[in-house]
């Protein structure tokens, strides 16, 4: 476990999530999503390129940062992210939590985990409950100095409002909001909204993933710059 000791190097410590997350149906299959952690290996590369030091938390996907410099930890299910967060969060300046969460998780008895169901046992049905909300959680875990930042992924037309009300329920710092077109896409058309619910920048149109990703970082630089700053003065962006 790292020490919970805040950043006090010239550059702020990233922690970022990435890609989608695989809940086990059996010892072969699972419940994923279609999250290719394409903005999240971006971000990586984008924050090592400015000598910042990186860890990322990345799921199942073949999609890993171009830069040795970035810390890679891999993660399967919600699970796993949850205790790779309650490890990592304490070191950093800023979450950035751009992985594809699963919502549901299907109960499987452990001697399923083991094996696997076969047709020949005939119609099976899954029963789903609700993982925990890790961002939420990171909230109840964090210190007053980190910032925490959250993605939301939703149709156009729902796009505003529920990145607002994902800010307000979460009681997270920012949110990136992006159209569901976003996901295992090359571009990514993107407004940053801070806690209260303020659009405070938007990406011209659509731009490339790397793209996004100096333009994310563009907008925290400027208040991550000052180590030990409180955190009511990092809300003005
Ligand atoms: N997230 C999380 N834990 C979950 C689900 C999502 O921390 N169990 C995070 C995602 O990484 C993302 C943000 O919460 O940064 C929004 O994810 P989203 O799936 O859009 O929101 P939900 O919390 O699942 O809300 P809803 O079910 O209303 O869409």
């Amino acid at each position: 476990m790292d020490t919970p000791t805040p950043s006090n190097e010239k550059h702020p410590r990233l922690l970022i999530t990435a890609g989608p997350t695989h809940e086990p149906i059996d010892a072969v299959r699972y419940l994923g999503n279609r999250s290719s952690g394409r903005v999240g290996a971006a971000i990586a590369d984008a924050a090592d390129a400015r000598g910042w030091p990186t860890r990322l938390l990345m799921g199942p996907s073949a999609r890993l940062p171009l830069s040795t410099g970035v810390r890679v930890e891999r993660f399967t299910s919600t699970a796993d992210l949850q205790a790779l967060l309650r490890e990592h969060l304490p070191w950093c300046d800023i979450l950035i939590m751009a992985a594809a969460v699963s919502d549901y998780r299907p109960i499987v008895p452990e001697s399923v985990l083991q094996t696997k169901w076969r047709r020949g046992d005939g119609p099976i049905s899954l029963d789903l409950v609700p993982t925990p909300d890790l961002l939420a959680g990171c909230v109840q875990d964090k210190r007053e100095d980190q910032i925490l930042v959250g993605f939301a992924l939703e149709p156009q037309s729902q796009l505003t409002d529920s990145a607002r009300s994902k800010l307000e329920r979460k009681q997270i710092d920012y949110i990136v909001a992006n159209p569901l077109e976003t996901m295992d896409a090359e571009h990514i058309a993107a407004t940053l909204f801070r806690r209260g619910g303020e659009a405070i920048a938007s990406t011209d149109g659509k731009v490339t993933k790397p793209d996004f990703a100096h333009w994310l970082l563009d907008q925290f630089a400027p208040i991550l710059s000052i180590p030990h700053r409180s955190h009511a003065d990092r809300t003005s962006i």
